[in-house]
């Protein structure tokens, strides 16, 4: 945990139960040598006693904007400037909700919006409140302004409920700070392309062969590899997603578009992962005009689209290709004759059939195989599932360079 080593990191604690695990987790990013300062809500002093934290940091608990003591020494601007890292932990849906509107009418949210240094939540809550819209939406909101969300895991809650909410645990909390100060930057300099979302292939003006897909596990994968320090080209069909904030977006609407924006930039990039749901075919010709509903059958030619992911492995100097595998059964089956015969170098199964997991789903769960082996990722978040996969693609890519290298 050599990242954390005198940085700066300021503990934001905010009102749930799971604040008394902060305790835990002040301590273990001291013992991994970070100076930390705690801010605490008003909500979080009724869970746990500043006094408590103020022990454990080694120095003054704050809790108050204007504080005239406290801001004699060092005013919340120069706090937030002082920080390297901020992490809130637990994060309320309440916080998140302030977080994703801007607010600053505390002491913590103020520093959130203040500071420049890279801002984590581990949210914690009952898992109703989790999977409600309004909090999707905040993470939705909150993700693409580049906050890191770590966590949180399933259990049980301290409301007597099983399921997804619980605060992730100090230790998980402190590898994932660890991750993000990392200066490896694990991906830094590599160039990535990935495609995403499903493909649209029009039947005519107003109609067309579409599936499932939403593109998020695309978008995070996207994401992750940019949050990493990489270069990244993101080819995406129709999706109703916030731009990932990567280097350069190509939107396309057809499998041919995808293809030819694809062949278009693939020169010099390193990965290439192949996460678009990909319509296999499309009709023969495309009506200029409405079709109307003069026949009572009416007759569809569809005929095959390039399959992009192959063409690009097939490339003489090929990146290095990830492919994915949606099915329905037979998973690790199916998906290794994918790997062998699209001459692919990892393949992501994926059980699109399984509860939480695969299309429109926030959850996912994925089977990555190799040619010697294989590595579950999840089930997580879409986005933990991304970085992880992210960290296993960028290590695969460079044992794979270190052997080719003479
Ligand atoms: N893919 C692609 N171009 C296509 C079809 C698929 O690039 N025309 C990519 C997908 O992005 C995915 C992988 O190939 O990474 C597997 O796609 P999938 O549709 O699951 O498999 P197919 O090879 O099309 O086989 P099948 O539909 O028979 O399962």
């Amino acid at each position: 945990m050599g990242e954390l080593n005198g940085k700066h990191v300021i503990l934001g604690i905010t009102g749930g139960i799971a604040a008394y695990k902060a305790a835990e987790l002040a301590r273990r990013l001291k013992d991994a040598g970070a100076a930390v300062r705690v801010v605490m809500t008003a909500s979080a002093v009724e869970f746990v006693s500043p006094l408590t934290l103020q022990a454990v940091s080694g120095q003054p608990v704050r809790t108050r904007l204007l504080d005239s003591e406290a801001e004699s020494g060092m005013d919340h601007i120069e706090f937030a400037r002082w920080a390297d890292l901020v992490v809130v932990a637990p994060a309320t849906a309440n916080f998140l909700a302030r977080l994703a509107g801007g607010f600053a009418d505390d002491l913590l949210s103020t520093l959130c919006l203040a500071t420049e240094a890279p801002l984590a939540v581990a949210p914690a809550m009952n898992r109703v409140m989790w999977s409600k819209a309004a909090t999707r939406r905040n993470l939705v909101v909150l993700r693409a302004d580049g906050v890191r969300v770590i966590g949180p895991d399933e259990g049980s809650q301290a409301c007597g409920e099983t399921g997804p909410g619980r605060m992730s645990e100090p230790a998980d909390i402190v590898a994932a700070l660890a991750g993000i100060l990392s200066p490896r930057s694990a991906a830094g300099g590599l160039k990535v392309m990935v495609t995403a979302g499903p493909t649209f292939e029009a039947i005519d003006p107003v109609r067309g062969i579409t599936n499932h897909s939403s593109g998020k596990m695309g978008y995070a994968v996207a994401r992750a590899f940019a949050e990493a320090g990489a270069r990244v080209t993101l080819v995406s069909g129709p999706v109703h997603l916030p731009p990932p904030g990567v280097e350069r977006q190509i939107d396309v609407r057809s499998a041919q578009e995808m293809y030819d924006a694809v062949h278009a930039a693939i020169a010099g990039q390193h990965v290439f992962v192949a996460v678009a749901a990909v319509a296999d075919y499309r009709p023969e010709s495309q009506e200029s005009h409405k079709i109307k509903k003069n026949e009572d059958t009416v007759t569809l030619t569809l005929v095959r689209n390039p399959d992009i992911l192959a063409s690009v492995a097939a490339l003489r100097d090929a990146p290095f290709c990830v492919g994915f595998a949606a099915e329905t059964r037979d998973v690790e089956t199916y998906a290794r004759g994918k790997l062998e015969a699209k001459k692919l170098d990892l393949v992501c199964a994926n059980d699109v059939s399984a509860p939480g997991s695969g299309f429109n789903s926030d959850t996912n769960t994925l089977l990555v195989i190799g040619r010697d082996d294989s590595v579950r990722i999840g089930p997580a978040d879409k986005e933990e599932v991304a970085r992880i996969l992210c960290q296993l693609i960028t290590k695969r890519y460079e044992q794979k360079n270190r052997a080719q290298d003479p």
